[in-house]
């Protein structure tokens, strides 16, 4: 393919040099001369281990080229990428006056070099962009170019090198993904990284760019994890490289897919004791430990959205389906549901129970103290079965999937349902009251 990469920076340079390297023609673009003129010499406009070699072998062999001017690097192009800065604005937010130029260009570029009329370019974004980006990207470019019978397509395909080791990472990523749902796009796009061998996830933009958000916040918040971890335990003595060594070797409950879907608060016996444990360690130490403090206000704030959000809504009935803080336990030590039921109630809400493991007559020991602390009157508001439970609430609020809730919400749709767990079938998620606690 013809291809137009404008920003020759980190990932730009990158990603010119690795098309041009597997048989499309490039044209990289750039507002600063400097580094056309770099590249144009042969060398990398970055330090990058492997790219001045490879940047010299691309433009020696005629297959990147280097220009200021984007109509130049447009003529007969198939496809654009951005991999333009998005650096912080004063306030935080994402300074999109790179990408907003870049689609300008573009607009009047194509305009300029007039395609053939029906023929289709895909723009291809690289940089790391706020959710919307896309959307608003494509709204820039129809229009006048519409009118000429020039169809344009915009993606979002993050990008996951890194610095340092961008070549392998750009050759190695853990997914290529689209974001897309228009065929020629997608098409385009599978046609122009087809020679990384990663598997494709054609996704809606905003998840595409969201990703790339929740990727890096992820990478930061592990990094400030550790350092947390290490700035306590040094301080008593604790040899910390170790103990994230062997932290890191659980496979099954740390490192993995566990405890990252979006859904509830977290309680039970553990989670919580063991937090306000190390936390009260830390300010005996007089250490701060702002993220693993954070832990305990998004907790609680996560059970405030729920309640502000049944408190918008009409009714005064509340249908609470699972009460142990996990499926199939009977535990409601510091179950947040047990939390959100006692809330609701001191809300003047009329709440009902139902919970097919927990029975209110057989607890025992601490678990009944707790529960018998918080919810005094229990029993009474524990229903026998399901229907009892549902019967004219205004909002079920479920905790608990299973084939006779999913039944019992089909057969009777109720007016609202909010699904805290995220294991309700398609089909409970498209009645018209269904909402999830955070997607
Ligand atoms: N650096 C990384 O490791 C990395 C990894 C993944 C994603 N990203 C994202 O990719 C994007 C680019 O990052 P980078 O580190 O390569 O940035 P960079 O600052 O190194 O390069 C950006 C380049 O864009 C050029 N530019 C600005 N406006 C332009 C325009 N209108 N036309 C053409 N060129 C223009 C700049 O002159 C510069 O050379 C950012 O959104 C970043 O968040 C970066």
């Amino acid at each position: 393919m013809r291809v137009a990469v404008f920003g020759l920076g980190y990932v730009g340079a990158v990603t010119a040099a690795c098309l041009a390297d597997n048989g499309h023609q490039v044209w990289g673009v750039d507002v600063d001369p400097g580094k056309v003129g770099t590249i144009r010499s042969g060398r990398s406009p970055v330090a990058e281990p492997g790219l001045h070699e490879l940047i010299e072998q691309v433009v020696s062999a005629g297959n990147l080229r280097a220009t200021t001017d984007p109509a130049e690097a447009l003529m007969g192009a198939d496809a654009s990428i951005l991999c333009v800065g998005t650096p912080s604005t004063i306030e935080g937010g994402t300074d999109l006056t790179s990408i907003h130029s870049v689609i300008s260009d573009l607009a009047r570029g194509l305009e300029v070099v007039a395609p053939a009329a029906g023929c289709f370019h895909a723009v291809v974004i690289r940089s790391t962009v706020p959710p919307g980006t896309v959307e608003e990207c494509g709204r820039g470019l129809d229009g006048r170019l519409l009118e000429q019978g020039i169809r344009t397509g915009v993606a979002m395909c993050p990008e996951f090198l890194r610095e340092g080791t961008g070549i392998a990472d750009f050759y190695h990523p853990p997914y290529t993904v689209i974001g897309s749902t228009d065929a020629d796009t997608l098409r385009s796009v599978r046609e122009l990284f087809c020679f990384i061998d990663a598997p494709v996830k054609e996704v809606e933009p905003r998840t595409a760019e969201a990703l790339k958000y929740a990727c890096n916040a992820y990478h930061a918040t592990k990094v400030s994890f550790a350092n947390e971890v290490g700035r306590i335990f040094r301080r008593l003595g604790v040899d910390t490289r170790e103990v994230m060594n062997l932290f890191c070797e659980d496979t099954q409950l740390n490192i993995s897919a566990r405890y990252l879907r979006p859904g509830f608060s977290f309680g039970g016996s553990c989670l919580p004791k063991d937090l306000r444990s190390l936390l009260h360690l830390a300010r005996m130490e007089s250490v701060d430990l702002p993220q693993l403090s954070g832990t305990l206000t998004t907790n609680r704030l996560t059970t405030t959205d729920v309640v502000e959000r049944v408190l918008r809504a009409p009714g005064r009935t509340v249908a609470l389906i699972g009460l142990s803080f996990k499926s199939d336990s009977d535990d409601l030590r510091e179950s947040p549901y047990v939390d959100l039921a006692e809330t609701l109630l001191g809300k003047g809400y009329e709440v009902r129970i139902f919970d097919p493991i927990v029975n209110p007559a057989t607890l025992i020991g601490a678990n009944r103290t707790y529960v018998e602390s918080r919810l005094p009157h229990l029993r009474a508001l524990f229903k026998k079965t399901l229907s009892d439970a549902l019967e004219d609430s205004d909002v079920v609020i479920i905790s608990y999937a299973s084939d006779d809730i999913e039944h019992a919400l089909l057969g009777a749709p109720p007016r609202r349902i909010i699904d805290l767990d995220g294991r309700l079938g398609s089909e409970v998620e498209a009645l018209s009251g269904y909402e999830g606690v955070s997607w």
